[in-house]
């Protein structure tokens, strides 16, 4: 079984890591160049977050027993012969982390672990940690939000070309993975697609993806102790190495991040209400204070109502069954 070890141990943990964080810091590998593109241009790291007990499968194990359900998603994809493809939902069922753990490694399904800083305190500080780091590079990055998440990835399990609204870093564990990171601007990353996901209209993974795109991409093999950052809203594909996968994630809202997401909100209501086509996205200036008007104003009348928060669960973890899940009646859990 798991160790009772609780919150206090993470204290513990961290406080060492933290005590050695000036000599010995998470992040290894900071220079003048990478200072300076830090957010403009994918980056590569090297860290040694990878080294922490926080990842251990023991630890692992634990926050999934304890993760409540909102906070967590259990996931595979049904690819149909055309190559259509189905994203599932599922839940833990009542296994034991380390039950579930096993399915991973064996099966073809993925976990994501949210906020687990909220249940084990090693996590917050790991958090506050890598930003104290960062901030401390580059100054100018004022950040007003960040958040943790882990991913825990079967061999081989692809991730769905995508983009995300906030910063982003990706950290590997363990197992290889290849990240696919593509330029944010036409065509891979349309502005009335951006738009429907900053409006909740479209999940993130609803990005059209052309594998021709693939050779304006820049493409990292990542390995335990690297460490990716690239520009705002950059799609990006994931492919999983032939290994378990073990990653976390980082995202951070500054300033910036949300001036940019006021004005995709802005103009994807002005573009649906008025049919704009052109439309400026300066994050200063009328342009600004325009779609912050319209976000509020739209807000206010409740034009917008988002996808939802509605999952359609139908299926449940099992490290017996092939693939490492079997269906389930369906249901739906509300967040
Ligand atoms: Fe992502």
């Amino acid at each position: 079984m798991i160790p009772e070890e609780g919150t206090q141990s993470g204290k513990l943990e961290f406080a060492q890591m933290n005590d050695q964080s000036k000599a010995d810091p998470i992040i290894l590998d900071w220079d003048a160049d990478k200072i300076a593109k830090f957010g403009s241009e994918p980056l590569k790291f090297k860290h040694r977050a990878h080294l922490s007990p926080l990842f251990e499968d023991d630890r692992l194990a634990r926050l999934i027993e304890q993760a409540p359900r909102e906070n967590y998603y259990v996931n595979t994809v049904d690819i149909a012969p055309d190559g259509s493809r189905r994203r599932r939902e599922g839940e833990f069922g009542g296994l034991s982390g380390l039950e579930v753990l096993n399915a991973v490694k064996s099966g073809s399904i993925w976990v994501m672990l949210l906020y687990p800083d909220q249940t084990d305190s090693g996590y917050a500080k790991l958090l506050e940690e890598i930003y104290s780091e960062i901030h401390e590079h580059v100054p100018s990055l004022k950040i007003l939000k960040k958040k943790i998440s882990i991913l825990i990835s079967s061999p081989n399990i692809p991730v769905f070309y995508h983009c995300d609204l906030a910063g982003q870093t990706l950290w590997q564990v363990r197992g290889q993975k290849t990240a696919y990171v593509y330029p944010n601007k036409e065509p891979y990353l349309a502005q009335p697609n951006l738009e429907r996901i900053t409006l909740g209209e479209a999940h993130e993974i609803s990005l059209p993806y052309d594998p021709d795109w693939d050779k304006d991409a820049k493409v990292f093999t990542i390995e335990p102790g690297d460490m990716l950052h690239w520009q705002l809203n950059a799609p990006h594909r994931i492919e999983n190495g032939p290994c378990l996968n073990i990653s976390f994630t980082t995202e951070h809202v500054t300033p910036s991040v949300r001036r940019n997401f006021v004005v995709n909100y802005g103009n994807g209501i002005l573009r649906r209400v008025g049919g704009w086509q052109d439309l400026p996205r300066d994050t200063t200036g009328t342009t600004y204070w325009t779609r912050l008007a319209t976000m509020a104003a739209a807000r206010a009348m409740k034009l917008q109502r988002g996808r939802g928060q509605k999952f359609h669960v139908d299926f449940k973890v099992d490290p017996e069954a092939k693939g490492g899940y079997r269906d389930i009646a369906p249901y739906v859990f509300e967040k």
